[in-house]
């Protein structure tokens, strides 16, 4: 592991997810011991601090003591516009400079020029719609314009009638959907009680899918990844009692 790894998080259609993801990802590398800093761009919707149980919006880099994760939630901005220049310099500068072995940036659906600066990865999140398929193509040949590979991850995946299946999906796409997430509203308790899904017991095949994912990511920067992780249900029981502690 030499430098740090971006990933952004992206859609051009709002409410698919990336926040859900961008910060229960974010945790679970975290808690696998990996510098982590999740970089919230969406200064028209912030909604980092409502995971992380922190609602006031400063603008620098704190941390989650349960896990150590570092971020920068976003502050609402009154222009509608997301880009806000000092905050783009930031998310480079910590890029650059952070040390970080990842940083994971959540993204606004409208902004788009975002998605064409160079990141290492962009995880593109879809629902099993086509509204949202198609806001997930354009989001994907824009991130890929600056060189960056994309993974699909589906979210909110049901079997319905009307939904779209994986094989229609991957045809839409020309690749396989990498990961994938379960609708499931019990994710709603854990933004009430201001704890990342990934620490508490609410949708538990949420957390499983997530977790999994972490390790998807983990193997491409980090050979050992492997015994990183096998402190993980460790690692994972210490950061609950802390909240169980800071909850008193
Ligand atoms: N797998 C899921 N099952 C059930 N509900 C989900 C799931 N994923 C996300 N949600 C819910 O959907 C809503 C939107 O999620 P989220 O805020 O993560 O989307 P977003 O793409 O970041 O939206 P925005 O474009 O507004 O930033 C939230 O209420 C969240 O709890
Ligand atoms: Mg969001």
């Amino acid at each position: 592991m030499t430098k740090t790894y971006s990933i952004i998080i992206a859609s051009i259609k709002g409410g698919v997810g990336k926040t859900t993801v961008a910060v229960n990802l974010a945790i679970a590398l975290s808690i696998a011991g990996y510098k982590t800093l999740l970089y919230e761009m969406d200064t028209v919707n912030p909604g980092v601090g409502y995971h992380l149980g922190k609602l006031d919006d400063e603008s620098r880099v704190q941390v989650y003591k349960p896990t150590g994760l570092q971020y920068v939630p976003a502050r609402v901005s009154e222009s509608s516009d997301a880009m806000v220049p000092e905050r783009v310099s930031q998310l480079e500068s910590e890029i650059k400079n952070g040390d970080y072995d990842f940083v994971i940036v959540d993204t606004q659906s409208a902004e788009k020029s975002l998605l064409k600066k160079h990141f290492d990865n962009g995880l593109i999140i879809i629902n099993p719609d086509e509204q949202s398929c198609a806001a997930g193509i354009m989001a994907k040949d824009m991130v890929e314009s600056s060189g960056a590979k994309c993974n699909i991850m589906l979210n909110r995946g049901f079997e319905k009638p009307y939904a779209l299946s994986d094989k229609e999906i991957e045809e839409m796409f020309g690749t396989p959907i990498m990961a994938r997430a379960e609708e499931d509203l019990s994710l709603r308790k854990s933004l009430l009680s201001h704890v990342p899904n990934v620490l508490t017991e609410n949708a538990p095949k949420f957390n499983d899918q997530i977790n999994k994912l972490a390790r998807v990511y983990a193997a491409m920067i980090d050979e050992d990844y492997a015994q990183k992780f096998e402190n993980f249900s460790k690692e994972l029981n210490r950061a609950k009692s802390e909240i169980k502690k800071l909850q008193k």
